[in-house]
C-alpha cells in the first residue's frame, strides 16, 4: 500500500471489529483513498462499495475490491509482471518530468516506469488485469520514491530507498466481489443504494489530495499534462473541477452535513481528527437524525512528514510541527441497541462529547 496522508492504518482492525459487531452485510467506504479500510471490510465478508475522486484510488479499488480473487489467475498475473519488468527502460515523459525536471525518482527507475506504463497502455488496456498491473506499478514506484510521503516536494539528497530497483509484485487480492466508483462523493451519494454500514473519512483541512499525489494521478491518466512549479504538478490542479469542497474551510461543514444527511445507511461511522475545521460537536449534530450517537477517541501518531519536519523542494528544513500525536475520533451513529453493542469493547475509548471542546 502507498504512503498516504490520513491513511487509517492504525484504525483498520477497530473498524473491522465495529463492522462485524454491527451485524452488517454491506458496506460503503466513501473516501476510500488507499482502500485500506474497504479491504478490511471485504476481508470480513462485506460487499463493499468504494468511492473516491482520485484516479489512483479507483484503480486500487478495482484491484482489491472489485476483483474476485478466485477469478484471477495469479500465475498468469505473475507472468505478465515478469514480462513487463523485463522491458528495457525508455526516456519518456515520466523520466523527463519526475527524474530530471524534478527529482522524485532516480532516472534508471523513471525509465523503467515509462517503459512499463507504456506497455500496460499499449498491450493490456483491454485486459481484466489492467488495474491490477497499474496497482502493482504504483506500489513498486512508491517504494523507490524520494519524498517524505507527499508529492509536493522531494528530498534534496536521494532517499536511500530510491537507489533500489523497481520491483513489480502481485497486489493482495481477496475473495468476494465489490464495487468501485470514481467521482465527487457529494454527487454520487444521491444515486447510491442503501447500505448497512457506511464509513466516511473525508479530508478535514486544506491539503489537496489531487496535488499531494499528482504523480499517481498522472501515472494513471497517462496524459502527459502541462506542469507547473518545482514539483511539476499537473496544470489542471488549478481548475475548480479538480478542487474538493472538503479542502475549503467555508464550504466543508455544509458539504459534509448534506452528505451525511443524504446517506441511506443503518450505521454511519465518521472519522475525525482534532486538526479539523469542524468541531466534534458539529459532527455529532450532523448525525443526530439517527437514534443514537457515540464517539470513540484513539491516540494516534501523526504522518511521517510531520514527524521529521517540513522541507522545501531543495531539501532544507523550513519548519517543524507543534506536536506529534493527535487524537483520531470515530463518530458512530445508528440504532441505540446496535451502537451500544458495537462500542461495548471500547468503554475506555468513549468520549463524553457534550463536554469536549475540539479546535475547529
Ligand atoms: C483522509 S483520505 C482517506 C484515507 C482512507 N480512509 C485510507 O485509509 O486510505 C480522504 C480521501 O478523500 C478523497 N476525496 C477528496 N475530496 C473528495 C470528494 N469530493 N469526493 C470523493 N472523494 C474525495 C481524497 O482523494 C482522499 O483519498
Amino acid at each position: 500500500m502507498i504512503k498516504y496522508l490520513g491513511s487509517k492504518r492504525r484504525l483498520v482492525s477497530v473498524l473491522g471489529d465495529l463492522y462485524e459487531r454491527s451485524g452488517s452485510k454491506s458496506a460503503l467506504d466513501m473516501f476510500t483513498g488507499t482502500t485500506r479500510v474497504a479491504q478490511e471490510l471485504k476481508r470480513r465478508g462485506a460487499y463493499v462499495t468504494a468511492i473516491d475522486s482520485a484516479r489512483y484510488s479507483f484503480v486500487f479499488a478495482n484491484c482489491h475490491i472489485v476483483t474476485e480473487a478466485s477469478l484471477a489467475d495469479q500465475a498468469e498475473i505473475q507472468e505478465i509482471l515478469n514480462y513487463l519488468a523485463a522491458k528495457p527502460g525508455i526516456k519518456g515523459y515520466f523520466t523527463d518530468t519526475f527524474c530530471h525536471e524534478s527529482r522524485f525518482f532516480q532516472p534508471f527507475n523513471g525509465e523503467k516506469i515509462d517503459a512499463i506504463r507504456e506497455a500496460v497502455s499499449a498491450e493490456f488496456s483491454g485486459s481484466k488485469y489492467h488495474d491490477i498491473l497499474l496497482t502493482s506499478l504504483i506500489y513498486a514506484a512508491d517504494k523507490v520514491d524520494s519524498t517524505v510521503g507527499l508529492q509536493m516536494a522531494y528530498i534534496k539528497e536521494w532517499a536511500p530507498r530510491s537507489y533500489k530497483p523497481l520491483k513489480l509484485e502481485i497486489p493482495e487480492l481477496f475473495a468476494g466481489s465489490g464495487r468501485a466508483l470514481r467521482g465527487d462523493a457529494c454527487q454520487l451519494v444521491n444515486n447510491l443504494d442503501s447500505v448497512d454500514f457506511a464509513y466516511l473519512d473525508p479530508p478535514y483541512n486544506q491539503h489537496s489530495y489531487y496535488t499531494n499525489y499528482h504523480i499517481w494521478e498522472t501515472l494513471v491518466a497517462w496524459d502527459r499534462p502541462e506542469r507547473y512549479g518545482i514539483a511539476c504538478k499537473r496544470e489542471d490542479a488549478k481548475s475548480e473541477a479538480n478542487k474538493s469542497v472538503f479542502n475549503s474551510s467555508t464550504k466543508m461543514p455544509q458539504a459534509l452535513a448534506s452528505l451525511v444527511g443524504a446517506l441511506s445507511a443503518k450505521v454511519i461511522v465518521l472519522s475525525y481528527n482534532n486538526e479539523a475545521w469542524v468541531s466534534l460537536d458539529e459532527l455529532v449534530a450532523m448525525c443526530s437524525h439517527l437514534e443514537s450517537v457515540q464517539v470513540l477517541a484513539f491516540d494516534s501518531r501523526r504522518y511521517v512528514g510531520a514527524k521529521i519536519g517540513i522541507y522545501n523542494p531543495q531539501g532544507a528544513k523550513v519548519g517543524s510541527v507543534s506536536h506529534l500525536r493527535n487524537l483520531e475520533y470515530l463518530v458512530l451513529a445508528g440504532e441505540k441497541e446496535v451502537i451500544e453493542y458495537m462500542t461495548t469493547p471500547y468503554e475506555d475509548k468513549k468520549v463524553d462529547f457534550g463536554s469536549v471542546s475540539v479546535a475547529g
